[in-house]
Parts: structure tokens; C-alpha cells; sequence
């Protein structure tokens, strides 16, 4: 398996699930880590690894900013240093944990596993539409899959048109329409359909009522590592004022590695039932058991020694592939 690019912002997990005065442990990229707000309303991210016997830290207790083993009590402050030993001795410098810079943004927690005099908060792709609570609930799920075989999935969207036939009501209107890809500057990817006169998703007819065609886009963002937003939008047939038919939506699908065979799997979804229950439908019901059966079915056999057939369709997905490639290669060197 491809090694991880190192100097990228990547998501740790939401603000809102570190409880007040406690953590979030979470395993990503291989280690286990705890982040927890620290007394001036920053966040530590140390490793959740006591040097002493290896016990996890977050078996341990807070003790102010202080984090207090709980197998022989030793205790680390947010910087990792060991501030307290119950056994006399003052110990020397050199024990302690490992720390990573993170940074809230967005309501998220973002942070950075590579160069420390590198991890800039500006590199941190704009996700600000998602800071908005009252659009977006934040959730979180797990995938045992490779990270970047789920980026495949987000970045090429023709897969709605037989993975949610059902939930999205669907009936091939993608394929009449004209897909593209941009690479920007600053290095996002941009995959894009976009359809003309097309029936809407039942979700729209169900708004708008039967007898309403729309022009519809479809565009899926990427920023490495695999930290994309989807715009959906939908206007009447032909209107060239654009005004949107239903309230355009923009929702963020991020992806973390916890290892190289499974997911950190961030969304948000809107408020009320029947959003809750459409991204259950999609994400649990039918991306999920999918792309865990991809990465069954491929073992441990790295994606280009398998020798993948390559699709008009998968353009933007291998764009984002092969930037990855590049960076690693940048990192390598
Ligand atoms: S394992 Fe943490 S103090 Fe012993
Ligand atoms: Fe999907």
C-alpha cells in the first residue's frame, strides 16, 4: 500500500465530539491520538500511547491540562513533556509523548502529520459553508476500505445512476449530460456533470411537483488528501437567471485514513428526519457495503499492480490519484 503524504491539513474529527473536559481518541494513519481542548481554548493532539508500559492515555484521567496515566500514573501536558511522576524522581526531558499540530476550523479539527515548521492553517481547504449549524449536522462513520478507492467513489459520480437508483430516484439522467475536469491553481481538482433538461432526483420532484425539468450540476471538489465538497444545484429548464428550484446543496465528504484499510468517513447532512434518513440510506445502505466489498475483493494487491481498467468517467478520480502520486514522490525525494 502507497505510503501517506505527510505535509497535508487532515481532518481529526469534528470540535463537537470532544467533550468538555474529556478527549477524542482516535487511531488515524496508523497511530492512536488524543485531542482535547486545553485551558486557553486551543487543542492538543499527544499520543495516545504512555512510554512507560504503552497503556492508552485516554484509559487515564485529565488533571487540568495535564493527562494522568491511569496504570502507574505518570502525567503529560499538552505539549507531551512528562509533568508529573508519582514515584519522586523528576524524569529526565527526553520522556515523553509524541504531540501533532492541530487547529479548529470550521467546526472541525484539522491537523498536520508531517514537517511541524511547515503546517501552515492557511493550506486548510475552504470548508467554510459547513460551519454553518443550522445547514449542516456533523457526522462521522467508519469504512473498511482505503481511503482513496472511497475518493474513487466521490469522484466519480456515475455511480449514482446504479448504487442509488433507489434513494436518489434515478434514471440515467447523468449519462445526457457533459462531464469535465479542472485542476486549479492552488491544486483542487474539480469534477464536474452537468445536465441539461433532465427530470429531477425524486427528492426535487417531491418540492417542486411532477412536469418540472431542470438543469442540474453535479460538481465534486478535491483537495488532497482525499478532502472533497459536493455542490448540487438545480434550476429551471433554460432559465439563464440561474435561480435555483430548491436551496443549492453543498456538503462536505472527507476521508482520513485510520489505517490503509479503513476510513474516517466525515459528513454532514441537513436537519429533520428525512435528511437524516436519506444519508443513512446512501451511506450505510449502499456506499458502504459496496466499497467494503471492493477492498475485500482486492486484498492487499496495490491498485495499480491490479491492473484497473480506466473509464472516460473516472477522469477526475485519477487526476486526484495521480496528485497524490506526485506528492508522495515530492516527499519521498
Ligand atoms: S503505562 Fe503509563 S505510567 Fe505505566
Ligand atoms: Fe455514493
Amino acid at each position: 500500500m502507497a505510503e501517506y503524504v505527510r505535509n497535508l491539513w487532515y481532518m481529526a474529527g469534528w470540535e463537537a465530539e470532544v467533550a468538555d473536559g474529556g478527549w477524542l481518541a482516535r487511531r488515524l494513519l496508523d497511530r492512536p491520538w488524543l485531542i482535547y481542548r486545553t485551558s486557553d481554548g486551543d487543542y492538543a493532539m499527544i499520543a495516545d500511547r504512555c512510554p512507560h508500559r504503552f497503556a492508552p492515555l485516554s484509559r487515564g484521567r485529565r488533571d487540568g491540562d495535564t493527562i494522568v496515566c491511569g496504570y502507574h500514573g505518570l502525567g503529560f501536558d499538552a505539549t507531551g513533556a512528562c509533568k508529573h511522576s508519582p514515584f519522586g524522581k523528576t524524569l529526565p526531558d527526553s520522556v515523553r509523548v509524541a504531540t501533532l499540530p492541530v487547529v479548529a476550523r470550521y467546526g472541525a479539527l484539522w491537523f498536520w502529520p508531517g514537517d511541524t515548521a511547515q503546517a501552515d492553517p492557511a493550506h486548510i481547504p475552504d470548508f467554510a459553508f459547513m460551519a454553518d449549524t443550522s445547514e449542516h449536522v456533523p457526522g462521522h462513520m467508519m469504512m473498511n476500505a482505503n481511503y482513496e478507492l472511497i475518493a474513487d467513489n466521490l469522484m466519480d459520480l456515475s455511480h449514482v445512476e446504479f448504487l442509488h437508483v433507489e434513494s436518489f430516484g434515478v434514471s440515467g439522467e447523468l449519462f445526457t449530460g457533459k462531464h469535465s475536469v479542472k485542476q486549479d491553481a492552488d491544486g483542487a481538482i474539480w469534477n464536474k456533470w452537468d445536465m441539461t433538461n433532465i427530470r429531477p432526483q425524486q427528492w426535487i420532484v417531491d418540492q417542486v411537483g411532477e412536469g418540472v425539468n431542470v438543469d442540474s450540476e453535479l460538481h465534486m471538489r478535491w483537495h488532497a488528501p482525499a478532502a472533497m465538497a459536493l455542490r448540487i444545484g438545480n434550476v429551471r429548464a433554460g432559465d439563464s437567471s440561474k435561480t435555483p428550484v430548491v436551496p443549492p446543496m453543498l456538503n462536505p465528504h472527507i476521508l482520513t485514513p485510520e489505517t490503509q484499510t479503513a476510513t474516517h468517513y466525515f459528513f454532514t447532512h441537513g436537519h429533520g428526519d428525512f435528511a437524516a434518513e436519506l444519508a443513512r440510506r446512501v451511506f450505510e445502505e449502499e456506499d458502504h457495503p459496496m466499497l467494503e466489498a471492493v477492498q475485500a475483493s482486492m486484498g492487499d494487491t496495490d491498485f495499480w499492480e491490479a491492473r484497473p481498467l480506466i473509464l472516460e468517467s473516472d477522469a477526475g478520480a485519477i487526476r486526484a490519484r495521480r496528485r497524490l502520486m506526485q506528492l508522495r514522490k515530492a516527499e519521498a525525494a
